[in-house]
């Protein structure tokens, strides 16, 4: 079973290592591999406990860390939620799990707000996670972007 903890800066060579891994490029926003610097300022974003706008969580494994798992209010939704797992743990079902936990969070950080991922048209492994987790794709936004809403969950506030 997944556990989750709060981003540290002692996971900046496991974020480093994800964030210049090619899939979890192709896959982003932001296509560019980020460079020391940029990464270095993206840690310091993300690890920033003193807001509460934009929340990373390491995933682990059996003390082992196995993906990232961030929240953040953006400008044109309430939250988004985004998450990469590492290319040596893909395709062994922690995906949807760690989507699952991230609704768990999401209610407990951002109460009553919705709950957004984008994804890349051509990336279906997400959409099958995502679905998996109770997102239904709602629209398709210039360049290819998908956009997909948690359905509310039943016993859930
Ligand atoms: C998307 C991602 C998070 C999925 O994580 P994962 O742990 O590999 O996902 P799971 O193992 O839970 O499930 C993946 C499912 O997608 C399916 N899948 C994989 N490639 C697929 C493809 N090309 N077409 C259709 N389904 C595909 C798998 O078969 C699997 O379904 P199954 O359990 O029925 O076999 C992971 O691939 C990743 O980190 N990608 C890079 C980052 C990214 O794309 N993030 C999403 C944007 S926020």
């Amino acid at each position: 079973m997944l556990t989750v903890y709060r981003l540290r800066w002692r996971d900046a060579w496991f974020c480093w290592r994800l964030a210049r891994d090619p899939v979890v490029r192709e896959n982003s926003l932001d296509r560019k591999k980020p460079g020391p610097f940029k990464h270095f300022s993206w840690m310091r974003h993300w690890h920033n406990n003193s807001h509460d706008e934009a929340l990373a969580f390491i995933l682990m494994i059996d003390g082992e860390r196995v993906g990232l798992l961030r929240l953040w209010k953006s400008i044109y939704y309430p939250v988004e939620i985004g998450i990469a797992i590492h290319e040596d743990h893909r395709g062994e079902g922690y995906g949807a799990e760690a989507i699952t936990m991230g609704r768990g969070l999401a209610r407990f950080w951002f109460p009553g707000q919705g709950l957004h991922a984008q994804i890349r048209v051509g990336n279906p492994a997400s959409m099958t996670v995502f679905e998996r987790a109770g997102f239904e794709s709602v629209d398709v936004l210039i360049g290819g972007i998908v956009l997909m809403v948690a359905r509310p969950q039943r016993g859930a506030s």
